[in-house]
């Protein structure tokens, strides 16, 4: 008989902005100051993400289009690109996004390619990468890993190298 399997992914979630604890606040403006300067005039979608590493440095992001719509790339892979190209041995704590639409901040739940790239980074560094991202109705949701928001993920113990 084939059994139930089951998969949990954890979040802490806070009511709106004003909930969140200072420090995820801080990296949400991040996020949003980011935003307001993607180039995003095929989408009107812009997009911001706000990394912090361990010793509390700030990067950021912000989506970048192109008439060739798949040349363009997300918020969070060019914030986590340009991160460690610059500073290849931090350890990023956690990933704030936020979108903005024609009346100030909307949801922005992270693509599936930019989840698979945060969990590149999380695997490279071994530790866990907090991901807050604004979602629904304006809660904000808190994951303690990429890991809950990328169940049964391929990683690089799969390809046996
Ligand atoms: N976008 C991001 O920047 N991050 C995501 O995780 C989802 C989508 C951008 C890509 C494109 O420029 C626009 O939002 C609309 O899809």
């Amino acid at each position: 008989m084939p059994k139930k399997f089951s998969v949990v992914s954890r979040f802490i979630q806070y009511e709106d902005y004003n909930h969140l604890p200072d420090q995820y606040k801080q990296l949400t403006d991040h996020a949003l100051a980011a935003a307001k300067n993607a180039y995003a005039p095929y989408s009107k979608f812009r997009v911001g993400a706000a990394l912090v590493d361990s010793n509390e440095n700030l990067y950021s992001g912000n989506n970048q289009e192109n008439a060739a719509y798949p040349s363009g790339m997300c918020a969070e892979r060019v914030a986590l690109f340009s991160a460690f190209a610059q500073n290849p041995d931090i350890v990023i704590d956690s990933i704030a996004i936020v979108a903005l639409g024609a009346k100030g901040k909307v949801s922005a739940p992270p693509c599936g390619s930019c989840r698979q790239t945060i969990l590149e980074y999380e695997v490279r560094q071994n530790t866990p990468i907090k991901v807050i991202l604004r979602y629904d109705k304006g809660i904000y949701l808190v994951a303690n890993s990429i890991e809950d928001l990328l169940p049964l993920s391929f990683t690089n113990k799969y390809l046996g190298t």
